[in-house]
């Protein structure tokens, strides 16, 4: 199993920054703001809190690009649907991570967040089909703070993401935790065992 050796905030990109060129394969994580991103990156990289995390939603506001065993790129995107920020902001950076998404020569593969406990939201079903339909990528899908269901209900919040997503018949869905790890062992398998 891949085993994460080093993990480094290499670039980090701004509203008015482009998009960079460079020679790795990137893992590009999305997700509603507050899902679970930056504790996600911590958690595989077995960091405490080197991707800086929030209770309050909005806390990532670049696009960071982590180097993981100087091998390839664990994209941190900033969160979508973060009610907090002006309409201008949020459509900003609509448009800019639309435009990591349209200009990005290397993605390898993109990860959505969705949070367990919920179905998905318009926004997370929107962004699942426009990512598809402008990538040709259908995310995987990672189903984040699992520790704070029952274990019995798990499979049955799965399946609702899974139906409700609209994805097809082999869309990976992943019920994962930050705070227990929970679900570790598969990520490392199915995401970085290609
Ligand atoms: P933005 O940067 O705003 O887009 O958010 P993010 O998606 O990076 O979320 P972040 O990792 O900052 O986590 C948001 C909050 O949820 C923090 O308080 C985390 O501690 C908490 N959290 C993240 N993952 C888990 C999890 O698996 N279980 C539990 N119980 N809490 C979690
Ligand atoms: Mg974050």
């Amino acid at each position: 199993m891949l085993k994460i050796t080093s993990c480094v905030l290499d670039k980090v990109c701004g509203l008015n920054s482009k998009i960079p060129r460079h020679m790795f394969d990137e893992y590009v994580l999305c997700g509603r703001s507050n899902v679970g991103k930056s504790s996600f990156i911590n958690t595989i990289c077995n960091r405490k809190n080197y991707a800086h995390t929030s209770k309050t939603p909005g806390k990532t506001r670049t696009i960071n690009y982590y180097l993981i065993n100087d091998k390839f790129y664990l994209v941190d995107l900033p969160g979508y649907g973060f009610a907090k920020a002006s309409a201008k902001e949020q459509n900003d950076w609509a448009t800019f991570i639309n435009e990591y998404f349209k200009k990005s020569e290397s993605i390898e593969e993109i990860i959505m967040l969705v949070d367990i406990r919920h179905e998905p939201t318009k926004d997370d079903k929107s962004m699942f089909e426009w990512i598809l339909n402008t990538t040709g990528f259908e995310p995987i899908v990672i189903a984040t703070k699992s520790d704070k269901i029952k274990k019995t209900e798990i499979k049955k919040n799965v399946d609702i993401i899974r139906k409700e997503l609209n994805g097809s018949e082999a869309l990976t869905v992943i019920p994962f935790s930050s705070e227990t790890k929970d679900g570790l062992d598969n990520v490392m398998r199915l995401l970085f065992e290609k």
